[in-house]
C-alpha cells in the first residue's frame, strides 16, 4: 500500500464516513427494486468503503467474510470527490482474521485476550494516514460475524445521527453470542415437500434425493450467518429414516459443503428405529449392543464425509414416531445411545421434549397434555450424557399464539436445554397473516421461572447461566422454501429476529424490527417507523382476533391449523382442550382441583398460577375453568372480553392496511402491492375469525354483547336470503365459519353456466364499500362478478392457495370494492362460475358507508 498523506482538511473518521455513506446509499437504493427476494442482504445492501480487504488466514469462512465486505465497495460514483476517494482507497487496509492471526500479523493491535468462539472485535488504529481496520474473531466464524455486524452497524445505529457514532479506535465493537446452539430446523422431506412450510418447495431435496443445484442453500447459509446462526438441521423430524442411507449421505455431504463457507454446520433428524428400518437389525433397543454398534458405525460413516457434522435431532415416542418406550427404555437411554456415538467426533444430540400421548381421554378431567414434557423429562434430570441437549418447545402445548412458558426449563438443572420456537407460522397465520413473533419470544425469554426461589429467566437458563450448563441455545423451526424463503416478504422479519435474539436475548424486538426494515425495505424514517410499528402491533392483534385469555389458537387443530374451528380441539385425544360449555370455559390446571399442571412450576410461579385471582388475564383460561361472567382484573367479564378483543383485533388488522398505505410513495411498487394485497386479505380473514368466535360464544353462552355488535350486522345481506338462480343453500361445517351458519354453492353439473344471487338494496342513497364474502376452495379457480342494476362493478377470480376443499373458515375470503353509488331499490347481483371442484360458494355481501362518506 502506498502511503499518500491525506490533506489535513480531509481528515475524517472512518466509521462516521461509512455511516454517512450508508445513509446516502440507502436513500439511493430506495428508488430501485426492493422485492425482498434477497431478504435483508440485498445487493448491495449498503455502500461502505473499507479500502483494501484481506483475510489473514485462508479458510473458506474468512474468504466469505472478505467477499461479503468487498461486495459493499462497489459504488464509488456516489462519492463526489474523486481525489478523496482515491486517497481513502490507497490508505486503508482492512484485515479479517482470528484473534491469533491478528496478533501474529499486527503485534501492536490491542486484541483482547479470551475472545470466545463466535465473538468478534472490530478496531481501527485511528490513523488517517496509515489506516488499519481489524475484524478479529474468537474463531473464523467470529470474524465473519464481525463483518456482518460492521455492515449492519451504520444502519442499525440510526437512532443517533451518524456523525455521533463513536470511532472504532476509541470504542472498538465487540460482541459475543449468548449461547452456543443457534440453529434452524427445517422440516423438509426427501420428496421436496416441507412440513408446515409456506414458502414453496424444499431448497434441499427433490424426488427422494438432494437437489443438484444447491445455490439456494449457499444463499440461505449466508442469510443465516449474517445473524449469527451456526447450525441448520435440514430434514423433517418425522419420517427421518431414509436420510441415513449411503446415497443420501453423499447428498448431505454436498449440502454441508454448500453451508460450510458460512460457518453453518449441518445437522439431521434421525429416526431412532433406523437400525431396524434401514439397518436390517431385528431391534432398535437402545441398550442392545448390536444397535449401539450400528449407530457408532453410521456416525463414523457420516463424519468420514462431513467432518464438521453438528449432530442429530430426535423426535421419538411422539405423534407416531417410534421411540425407546417400545422397549421400556427412557428418552435418556435413547439420547445417550446417539450421544455416545457422536461424542468422539464432537457432535451433539438435540433430543426433543415434545413427547406426549395423543390418545388422551377427554372425559378424564385430570388428563392433561401440558403435563407430559415435565412428567417425562424431569425425573431424568442428570441422566443425560454431556453432549445431549433437551430441546423444549417454548410452551407446554404446541407453538400456540399464546401459551405459558414450559415449566420444564426450570425442571432440568443438571441437563443442557435449548428452546424450540417456530419461525414458520404454523398456528399464527401461515405467513398469510402478518404476525411478527419477536415480542412473543421476548416475553418467553424474559419470563422469570424463579427456580430455587431466585431469578432464573428463561433466557439465562438456555444460555446455560442459571444452572451452569456448558451447552444451550435456541432452535427456530424455519421451513424455508424456494418461494422467497418464507413465502411472504414481511415474514422474513421473524427469521431475522430469531437470529438476533439467539445471538443476544437482551435485544429488543422493536429495535430488531427497525434494523430489519432499514436493511430490507429502506432507510426512510417514515418507512422505518411505520413498518416497525406494524410489526409490533401484529402479534397482539392476531391473539386478539384468534384465541385470547390463554385459550390457545382456536383453530382447526386436527386439520389445517389455520382458520377458526372452535370445537376441533375438543372431544379428541390430542389434548388441546379448552373445555367450553354453556356456563364457562377454560382448563382447570390447578393443583387443588385440576390437572396439577400449575404445580410443575417452581413454587413462586406455581402459586401465581394456582388461583384465578393471581393468574394474569392473558393466561387465565389456560389455567382455570371459569364462568363467562367471571370478572377479569380489567373489570370486564370473560365473555365481554371475548367480544371486545375480537372486534379490536379485527380493527387492528384493518389498521395495518391503513398504515402500509402511508408508505406507498416511499417503497418499491412491486413490494408495495404485494404486501398491500396480503394485508387486505388478512384484514378480511380477521373478520372471519372475529365473527366465528363471537357468534359461537354468543350462542354458547346466551349472553349478549353489551356493545350490541355480536350477532348484529347492519348492512349485511346473507346469500341464503338472496333470490338465487342455480345456487343451493348449504350448512357450513363448522357452523360458526359462515355468517348464520349457511352459505350457497353452485354445482357445475346442474348449473354449468354458473349461478347468481340477487338482493334489492333498501338503505339510504349514497356511496358505499361493498364486501363480498365467498369461499376460495381448493381444487379450481371459480370466477365471480358483482353488478348493480346490470352494470358490472367488479370481477375477480378465487385463485388464492388456501387450505380445504370444503367451504369453511380456512378459505372464507373477502373481496371489497369501494365507492359504489347506491340508492333504494337498486339490485345487486353476484354471479359465480364454478371451476373444477371449486363451486363458487358465497356467504354474504356487506354494504358499508364508503370512506368518503364516513
Ligand atoms: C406440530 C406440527 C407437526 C410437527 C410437530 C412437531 O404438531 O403440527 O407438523 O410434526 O409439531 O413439532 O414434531
Amino acid at each position: 500500500m502506498r502511503n499518500r498523506p491525506v490533506p489535513q482538511s480531509r481528515k475524517f473518521d472512518f466509521f462516521k464516513a461509512i455511516a454517512c455513506i450508508a445513509l446516502f446509499a440507502a436513500g439511493a437504493i430506495a428508488a430501485r427494486a426492493q422485492t425482498a427476494d434477497q431478504a435483508w442482504l440485498r445487493e448491495p445492501s449498503h455502500l461502505v468503503l473499507f479500502g483494501k480487504v484481506i483475510a489473514l488466514g485462508n479458510s473458506p469462512i474468512e474468504q466469505s467474510a472478505v467477499k461479503e465486505l468487498s461486495r459493499s465497495i462497489s459504488h464509488p460514483a456516489s462519492i463526489k470527490d474523486a481525489s478523496m476517494l482515491r486517497a481513502w482507497h490507497e490508505n486503508w487496509l482492512t484485515v479479517i482474521g482470528t484473534a491469533e492471526e491478528v496478533r501474529k500479523a499486527y503485534p501492536h493491535a490491542p486484541v483482547p485476550s479470551g475472545l470466545a468462539p463466535g465473538e468478534y472485535w472490530i478496531w481501527s488504529n485511528g490513523s488517517n494516514e496509515h489506516s488499519l481496520y481489524v475484524v478479529a474473531g474468537g474463531d473464523e466464524r467470529g470474524a465473519l460475524y464481525g463483518v456482518f455486524a460492521l455492515l449492519r452497524y451504520p444502519l442499525s445505529g440510526m437512532t443517533s445521527p451518524p456523525e455521533k457514532l463513536p470511532s472504532l479506535h476509541a470504542q472498538p465493537l465487540r460482541s459475543r453470542p449468548a449461547m452456543p446452539i443457534r440453529w434452524t430446523d427445517e422440516w423438509d422431506n426427501a420428496n421436496g415437500t416441507v412440513e408446515r412450510g409456506y414458502g414453496g418447495r424444499s431448497i434441499f431435496f427433490e424426488g427422494g434425493k438432494v437437489r443438484d443445484d444447491l445455490s439456494a442453500v449457499g444463499e440461505y447459509a449466508r442469510l443465516l450467518a449474517s445473524v449469527g446462526i451456526n447450525g441448520c438441521n435440514v430434514n423433517n423430524v418425522n419420517g427421518a429414516a431414509p436420510f441415513l442411507t449411503p446415497e443420501m449421505l453423499q447428498g448431505l455431504k454436498r449440502i454441508a459443503d454448500a453451508m460450510r463457507p458460512w460457518g453453518v454446520r449441518l445437522a439431521i433428524s434421525v429416526d431412532i428405529a433406523s437400525p431396524q428400518k434401514i439397518g436390517g437389525l431385528k431391534t432398535f433397543d437402545p441398550l442392545d449392543p448390536a444397535v449401539q454398534a450400528w449407530w457408532a458405525a453410521k456416525v463414523d460413516e457420516i463424519y468420514a464425509q462431513i467432518p464438521d457434522f453438528a449432530g442429530f435431532t430426535v423426535k421419538a415416542d411422539s405423534e407416531g414416531q417410534a421411540g425407546p418406550a417400545s422397549y421400556g427404555r427412557s428418552p435418556a437411554d435413547a439420547a445417550n445411545l446417539l450421544a455416545h456415538a457422536l461424542a468422539p467426533h464432537g457432535g451433539v444430540v438435540l433430543y426433543r421434549a415434545f413427547v406426549y400421548n395423543n390418545h388422551l381421554d377427554y372425559n378424564d378431567l385430570k388428563a392433561d397434555r401440558a403435563r407430559a414434557a415435565y412428567d417425562i423429562f424431569h425425573p431424568l434430570d442428570g441422566k443425560f450424557a454431556a453432549n445431549v441437549i433437551v430441546q423444549i418447545k417454548y410452551g407446554p402445548i404446541d407453538f400456540q399464539a399464546r401459551e405459558p412458558v414450559s415449566p420444564l426449563f426450570a425442571g432440568l438443572e443438571k441437563t443442557n436445554s435449548a428452546m424450540e420456537l417456530q419461525i414458520t407460522q404454523e398456528y399464527t397465520g401461515q405467513q398469510r397473516h402478518l404476525v411478527y413473533l419477536a415480542p412473543m419470544w421476548k416475553q418467553i425469554l424474559d419470563f422469570d421461572l424463579r427456580a430455587d426461589n431466585r431469578s432464573t429467566p428463561v433466557k439465562e437458563i438456555i444460555e446455560g447461566k442459571s444452572f451452569h450448563r456448558p451447552l444451550g441455545g435456541m432452535i427456530g423451526v424455519s421451513c424455508v422454501g424456494r418461494d422467497g424463503w418464507l413465502g411472504a416478504p414481511l415474514a422474513m422479519a421473524n427469521l431475522y429476529a430469531f437470529g438476533r435474539l439467539a445471538w443476544d436475548p437482551y435485544n429488543l424486538p422493536e429495535q430488531i424490527a427497525e434494523e430489519w426494515t432499514r436493511q430490507t425495505i429502506n432507510n426512510d424514517p417514515h418507512v422505518v417507523y411505520v413498518v416497525a410499528k406494524m410489526l409490533m402491533q401484529s402479534w397482539p392483534a392476531y391473539v386478539d382476533y384468534t384465541g385470547p385469555l390463554g385459550t390457545q389458537t382456536l383453530t382447526d387443530i386436527t386439520g389445517s391449523h389455520y382458520g377458526p374451528n372452535i370445537e376441533a380441539s375438543e372431544r379428541n385425544g390430542w389434548g388441546q382442550w379448552h373445555r367450553d360449555d354453556a356456563q364457562g370455559i377454560g382448563m382447570d390446571r390447578s393443583v387443588a382441583t385440576g390437572t396439577g399442571f400449575a404445580g410443575q412450576y417452581p413454587p413462586e410461579v406455581a402459586k401465581m398460577y394456582e388461583s384465578p385471582a393471581t393468574t394474569p388475564d392473558d393466561l387465565l383460561l389456560f389455567f382455570h375453568h371459569v364462568p363467562y361472567t367471571y370478572k377479569l382484573h380489567s373489570g370486564e367479564t370473560v365473555i365481554q372480553y371475548f367480544y371486545d378483543s375480537h372486534y379490536q383485533g379485527a380493527d387492528e388488522a384493518a389498521q395495518l392496511v391503513a398504515e402500509w398505505k402511508t408508505v406507498r410513495a416511499m417503497v418499491d411498487p412491486k413490494l408495495y402491492n404485494d404486501v398491500l394485497g396480503r394485508l387486505e386479505y388478512q384484514a378480511g380473514h380477521a373478520i372471519v375469525w372475529r365473527d366465528a368466535i363471537v357468534q359461537y360464544f354468543l350462542k354458547e353462552s346466551g349472553i349478549p354483547d353489551a356493545k350490541g355488535r355480536a350477532g348484529h350486522y347492519p348492512g349485511r345481506m346473507e346469500a341464503e336470503d338472496a333470490r338465487l338462480s342455480g345456487y343451493k343453500v348449504i350448512e357450513v361445517t363448522p357452523w360458526e365459519d359462515a355468517s348464520g351458519g349457511k352459505a350457497v354453492t353452485c354445482d357445475a353439473g346442474s348449473a354449468p353456466k354458473g349461478c347468481s344471487a340477487e338482493w334489492t338494496y333498501a338503505g339510504k342513497a349514497g356511496h358505499f364499500d361493498i364486501a363480498v364474502q365467498y369461499f376460495d376452495q381448493q381444487g379450481g379457480v371459480a370466477h365471480f362478478s358483482l353488478d348493480v342494476n346490470g352494470k358490472a362493478i367488479a370481477t375477480w377470480d378465487a385463485d388464492a392457495k388456501l387450505p380445504s376443499r370444503r367451504p369453511n373458515g380456512d378459505n372464507s375470503t373477502r373481496f371489497t370494492t369501494s365507492e359504489v353509488e347506491l340508492k333504494p331499490g337498486d339490485v345487486l347481483r353476484v354471479d359465480g362460475t364454478p371451476n373444477a371442484s371449486d363451486p363458487a360458494a358465497l356467504d354474504y355481501i356487506e354494504i358499508e358507508p364508503a370512506a368518503s362518506a364516513r
